[in-house]
């Protein structure tokens, strides 16, 4: 190229990495445009090579186009000047440095092409040259172009083929933990038990180690409990046998007892009070998690009270998403839940009034 004046310099270059994808910018300079528009059809200027998610690239600029439809405009290409093996995948686009104050770096309304070596992408018909030079982007002879550039960076969602991963010979397997079967079948036998509950009437046994391991509420019983009364059985009030049976096999298991779906939003319900009672915090997210799914109108003054008393955030969310629906609030405000939760959580009027203000109804 005999134009000695012009060519790309290098003004600015980022790149920032979010997520899978790597940002980046170039901005290209075209000093000396006059001197540019002798270039025939088809032949471009090089900008230097700049480093973008870890690839070289380079953009072409074809001042008289880049074919002969395009003869009357300008072209700028973005090229991948390296030899990769793999296409690298890119969205760009072209723009004028003084348009884009207000452009975003995302480019998601771009498509995503396949670059690959010494090959590019770009705009065939940038801008007619006689636009170009009625417009204030050319300014003292010169202009300049930015070019954003978005990499999708695949590699997290590569798999490893089925064939392969099948080929791998597997000497040894190992099963899935068993450590709740035991400690269930502990719970079952009463083996080596040493303490006694009652709970409504009925008796349970059961192993101090174990639920004092479990339950920060039950160690401190415990310790606080004198070998010589060791012998008598702990009472357990407030609470019904089903229920105490239940937490048990969670304390034992790490998992709930099958329910049928009539019981199950009430022993929620009881099984979440429990929880709080025995700081057992997984345990208060599982039945938090489960009743969740049994908020309707005729439900929902109980468990959003319950949800206000026990600091269930998760739950009092759903609740008040339930109650988003203009419908739903109306059955709601029409049944007795709305005397209950005045009785049992006033709070909870206050914060559902306001939610009303907002939805205008
Ligand atoms: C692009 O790649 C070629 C070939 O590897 C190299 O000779 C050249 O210096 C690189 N840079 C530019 C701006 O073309
Ligand atoms: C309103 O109630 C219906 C029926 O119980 C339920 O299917 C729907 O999801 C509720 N709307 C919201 C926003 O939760």
């Amino acid at each position: 190229m005999s134009s000695t004046a012009v060519g790309g310099k290098l003004e600015r270059s980022a790149s920032v990495i979010i997520a899978d994808a790597m940002i980046g910018c170039h901005i290209l300079k075209i000093d000396g445009y006059s001197r540019t528009k002798g270039t025939p059809t088809g032949e471009f200027i090089k900008s230097h090579p700049f480093t973008m998610g870890g690839h070289c690239w380079c953009i072409r600029y074809y001042p008289n186009g880049y074919d002969s439809e395009s003869a009357d405009y300008i072209s700028v290409f973005l090229i991948l000047n390296e030899s990769v093996t793999k296409a690298v995948k890119a969205q760009h686009k072209f723009s004028f440095v003084d348009d884009v104050e207000e452009q975003t770096l995302s480019l998601t309304s771009e498509d995503i092409h396949d670059f690959k070596s010494h090959h590019g992408w770009g705009q065939k018909t940038f801008i007619k040259r006689e636009a170009l030079e009625k417009s204030k982007h050319l300014k003292d002879d010169s202009f300049m172009v930015r070019c954003d550039v978005t990499i999708i960076n695949k590699i997290h969602t590569e798999e490893i083929p089925m064939a392969e991963a099948a080929t791998v010979p597997t000497f040894v397997s190992v099963p899935p933990s068993d450590l709740h079967q035991h400690l269930g079948d502990l719970l079952q036998t009463n083996k080596d038990a040493d303490v006694v509950f009652e709970v409504g009437g009925e008796t349970f046994t059961a192993h101090r180690c174990v639920l004092g391991a479990r339950s920060p509420v039950f160690s401190k019983l415990f310790g606080a409990m004198k070998e010589s009364c060791a012998a008598g059985a702990v009472r357990i009030e407030y609470m019904e046998a089903p229920v105490f049976k239940a937490l048990f096999c969670f304390i034992y298991t790490d998992s709930l007892p099958e329910m049928n779906k009539e019981d199950e939003a009430a022993m929620s319900q009881h099984l979440l009070v429990a929880a709080c009672r025995y700081n057992l915090e997984r345990l208060k997210l599982i039945c938090e998690h489960k009743l969740c799914k049994c908020i309707e109108a005729s439900t929902l003054a109980t468990i959003l009270a319950l949800a206000e008393q026990h600091h269930c955030h998760g739950l009092k969310k759903a609740c008040f998403n339930f109650l988003s629906s203009p419908v739903n609030l109306t059955a709601v405000l029409a049944s007795d839940g709305i005397e209950y939760l005045n009785r049992s959580c006033p709070s909870v009027i206050k914060e559902l009034i306001a939610k009303i203000g907002a939805l205008g109804i």
